[in-house]
């Protein structure tokens, strides 16, 4: 039996779409996501058939309803002012609520106005953007794929990527000195050769060390993956904007880095995982999206269509759908013509601390006998690399002694997250660290 032979026929039509489109974006695909589907001619279609055609009883659906309403507890609807139960209750589709999907993808157009012309599918609506991580690690990755990223990372991804799907991870030198080394990165990807597949992560804002390239250095990073890609060697490039918009800097890039390498390859498929998370304040409410770019790929391209129904097969097969009533909520404050400003005013209050950061380690010099910050110019964190002591030792004493809490990560750095500190209380924070680095030494 040949592979494709034991795909559901579902599978095999959407396979066919991508390979019409660009048959490397299918050559992409993980054994999982060349085997997925969505089950559309299952329950689900039946249950909308019926929605349309079964105007005397709908017996299709798992919910209850009363009077065309979802039944619901009054007291479970007390805490829910100016949502119908329909509005609050019901399931969303697997793929997430229309007008949620149609109003990101307005988002993503109005921060990112250079990718005006170019051709990327509907956002779907994911559990959070650790979920979006997730799908798109099931799409593109078998046991054994090559993942490059850089050592500064967020450590979820070791759990997702190599603990979860048994990937090999690859790291590079994040940075060089005072800047982000792309000649580093330039260099690893140098290493693979046409015919190869691999999965590259890039997340900007840095979780954990805050920093953004500067728009030379996104453009080293965008041409390093352009130029590998025309070598012949089958990149996934992940880009995770979970702290987009947070730029404390004017010279670093205000665009997401998926403009510049989106559809410019027929061997770069370029994946967008982005969220309401950080970005709205919602940290709880698990709302995320993936999107996906591939040169060949037109608007409306029946890849993208078939990307699409493949990530809603693995939400139907996981989660089976997210969370209606966060969808309703976060798709009405993009259209309620007030996010805009009001994300701005929050960005500012984070801005200013991070300009407080770097104030006091300005003005205390001294405090460069025990630790140095690792370059920051946005997002949540900045981190600092501890010289004299170890950082989970430092960790212990400054929990210990100061009740302060950072996070160490490995033997050397600390992270900070200055966006759950107060302004005020910035300069003494680090007085404190130093304290606690004296008491050490
Ligand atoms: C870099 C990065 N990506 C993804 C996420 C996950 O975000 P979510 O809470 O939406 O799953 C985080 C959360 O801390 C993060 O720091």
């Amino acid at each position: 039996m040949t592979e494709s032979t034991m795909f559901n026929e579902l599978a095999i039509a959407l396979n066919d779409q991508i390979q019409a489109v660009n048959p490397v974006a299918y050559e992409m695909l993980s054994a999982l996501g060349k085997r997925i589907y969505f089950p559309s001619k299952g329950i689900l279609s039946q249950s909308a058939e019926a929605r349309t055609l079964a105007k005397k009883f709908n017996a299709t659906i798992g919910t209850a309803l009363s009077n065309h309403q979802a039944m619901c507890l009054p007291c479970v609807m007390d805490s829910l002012p100016g949502f119908s139960p329909n509005d609050a209750l019901l399931y969303a589709p697997s793929y997430g609520q229309k007008p949620l999907r149609e109003a990101w993808k307005a988002k993503i157009l109005h921060d990112n106005p250079s990718l005006a012309d170019v051709p990327f599918s509907l956002p779907v609506v994911t559990n959070g953007l650790s979920q979006a991580l997730s799908l798109a690690g099931d799409l593109f990755l078998d046991p054994g794929d090559s993942i490059l990223i850089p050592n500064m990372v967020w450590d979820n991804y070791l759990l997702n990527y190599s603990e979860r799907l048994q990937a090999n991870l690859n790291f590079f030198p994040f940075f060089l000195q005072s800047h982000l080394n792309t000649e580093a990165f330039a260099e690893a990807l140098s290493g693979y050769s046409a015919g190869q597949k691999v999965f590259v992560i890039l997340n900007f804002p840095n979780n954990p060390t805050g920093y953004t390239p500067l728009e030379t250095e996104a453009q080293a990073l965008a041409d390093a993956l352009l130029k590998t890609a025309e070598r012949g060697v089958k990149v996934v490039a992940l880009i995770d904007d979970a702290y987009y918009g947070l730029f404390f800097d004017p010279a670093c890039q205000q665009e997401s880095l998926f403009c510049k390498i989106a559809g410019k390859s027929r061997n770069l498929m370029a994946i967008k995982a982005d969220a309401a998370t950080k970005e709205c304040y919602v940290w709880g409410l698990r709302v995320g999206f993936l999107s996906f770019a591939i040169g060949g790929a037109e608007a409306d391209s029946p890849l993208f269509t078939a990307l699409e129904a493949k990530t809603a097969g693995l939400i139907r097969a996981t989660v089976s759908n997210c969370s209606a009533l966060s969808q309703k909520i976060i798709a009405k404050a993009l259209t309620s013509g007030k996010f805009y400003e009001q994300r701005a005013e929050n960005v500012a209050i984070m801005h200013e601390r991070c300009n407080a950061v770097m104030e006091t380690l300005a003005a205390h010099p001294e405090y460069g006998e025990f630790f140095v910050a690792y370059p920051f110019n946005s997002g949540y964190f900045m981190c600092l690399k501890i010289l004299k002591t170890t950082a989970p030792k430092l960790r212990r004493v400054l929990l210990d002694r100061y009740a302060t809490g950072g996070i160490a990560m490995g033997e050397t750095d600390l992270r900070l997250a200055f966006s759950c500190v107060e302004k005020e209380q910035i300069p003494e924070l680090f007085e404190t660290i130093y304290l606690a680095c004296k008491d050490l030494s």
